[in-house]
């Protein structure tokens, strides 16, 4: 009972929130450089105001990040120690093709991936790798307007295939896009997609049709990873989070449920292999006219993922009352507030019952293995003089969050194949750029403007998690 054996405990990050070094060794420019802190934040992210460029007057904390490009050694060193068995993290896809579209991959960026996953090896964690976490070139975003356009998907293929053959041996699990689903809330930040100048109906329809365009890359690059290496298990990567209904009115049920599907229309497309009817219904209903080409229905069908990963912060809240207005803010779009929840200090509500819950709903409609490949609290850790901070709130959010996971496993039957939280190292934030917003076992002492000497240290939470992997989740 409980976890199984070789449970794949770890943590995990992005290449633009943990990197840095953004032009050093040949990168190139990608859209996630260009999201700077501040209120117009979430307008770049939003796709709503075009940030092509740095521009003056802001700053942009992808830019140094936590400086993990020079600092993976020490860093892995310490996911050793915490006993991680997996390493999530991503490849910026700019390190490996500057601009997108260059005949040659640039070997530093290669080469720096394979010490990475080298260095992973030496002690035995076996890296789970996101291919795109958010993460387009410029060059492309600029050419073709990013995913709007088919051309992206011969770019990302080659891509794919370039460093599938590369790290064939070295890497076994791969993650195809992180969040997929964001595409829809948040199309600049997820998906190089800028939607300022459209009108809703236009934009929605240019969401719709790069969300396609993505998915015939994923199809493409579980294909290319299945033909490289029969080996290789390729995940889809959902933001998950269940809208629950406000009242038990069933207005408010079938609100939550309509939402829901909005969602998993992604992981429908990558699990199934097909567009499930409601969405083919909604976009005849609505004029949305998404263009399949000749050969993606055969595609999506023949390629469909190994199994399903989400991120898991928070449930949400649908209804049908115009009258509730209390709204909170959540993962990149908020939500009604659950009178039930309390939340962090962002205002995600904090629900451990909530990922029993997602993990049921999940695998009850694919029945596929899961994987939680990012869960966490972001809090204001206040260290002492030698950065050490006393997260027992960290500590109980997830050892309340992982008991749900256990019950899922044992009380439903579950199969999960791994948990790895979210900034096991302090990162920058994806949602608001801050540094503040922390989630990690390990403090970095750096600011929301970039100052610090960017040294680590351990939290509390890192002896905590250190154990929970020792016992394989016994001791919690
Ligand atoms: C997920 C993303 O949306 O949530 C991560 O995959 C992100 O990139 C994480 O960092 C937590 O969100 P935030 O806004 O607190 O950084």
């Amino acid at each position: 009972m409980g976890f199984p054996k070789g449970f794949l405990w770890g943590g995990a990050t992005a290449a633009n929130q943990y990197e840095g070094a953004y032009n050093v060794d040949g990168r190139g420019l990608s859209n996630v450089d260009l999201l700077p802190v501040g209120e117009d934040r979430r307008a770049v992210v939003f796709g709503e105001k075009k940030m092509f460029d740095f521009e003056d007057g802001y700053f942009y904390p992808a830019q140094n990040a936590i400086d993990g490009y020079h600092r993976y050694k020490e860093d892995i060193a310490l996911f050793a120690e915490l006993g991680f068995k997996t390493y999530r993290m991503s490849i910026a896809w700019t390190r490996i093709f500057p601009n997108g579209d260059e005949p040659e991959p640039n070997e530093k960026g290669l080469q720096y991936y394979e010490d990475v996953f080298n260095e992973c090896k030496k002690y035995g964690i076996e890296p789970l790798v996101t291919i795109s976490h958010f993460d387009t070139p410029m060059y492309l975003v600029e050419k073709y307007g990013s995913w709007r356009s088919r051309e992206m998907i011969g770019y990302f293929e080659k891509y794919c295939r370039t460093i599938l053959t590369r790290y064939k041996g070295l890497v076994k699990y791969w993650l195809v896009f992180n969040e997929i689903n964001m595409i829809l809330h948040a199309p600049f930040m997820g998906a190089g997609v800028y939607v300022g100048d459209l009108t809703e109906k236009e934009a929605t329809q240019v969401k719709y049709q790069a969300a396609h365009h993505e998915l015939v890359a994923n199809a493409s690059a579980v294909k290319i990873a299945h033909e490289i290496d029969p080996e290789n298990q390729v995940g889809c990567m959902l933001a998950g989070g269940k809208h629950y209904p406000y009242s038990c009115n069933p207005k408010d049920v079938l609100v939550s449920q309509l939402r829901d599907r909005e969602d998993y229309f992604f992981s429908d497309v990558q699990a199934r292999g097909e567009y499930p009817t409601f969405m083919l219904k909604k976009f005849e209903n609505e004029g949305i006219n998404v263009i399949f080409e000749e050969g993606d229905k055969e595609l999506l069908k023949e390629n469909t993922i190994d199994f399903i990963s989400f991120s898991y912060y928070m449930s949400r809240v649908g209804t049908a009352d115009p009258e509730i207005a209390e709204r909170t803010t959540g993962n990149v779009f908020d939500s009604v507030k659950n009178p039930y929840l309390p939340s962090s200090e962002w205002g995600w509500q904090i629900d451990p019952l909530g990922m029993r819950i997602i993990l049921i709903e999940l695998y009850d409609r694919y029945q596929k293995p899961l994987f939680i490949v990012e869960n966490g609290l972001g809090a204001m850790d206040i260290p002492d003089e030698n950065g050490y901070v006393e997260d027992d709130y960290r500590i109980e959010y997830m050892a309340d969050h992982i008991k749900e996971i256990r019950d899922a496993i044992d009380l439903d039957g579950i199969p999960v194949l791994g948990y790895t939280m979210w900034g096991c190292i302090d990162i920058v934030s994806a949602g608001t750029g801050e540094m503040k917003k922390r989630y990690g076992f390990i403090y970095v002492d750096r600011d929301n403007l970039g100052n610090g000497t960017l040294k680590r240290s351990k939290k509390k939470s890192f002896d905590w998690y250190k154990k929970v992997i020792e016992s394989n989740g016994e001791i919690l």
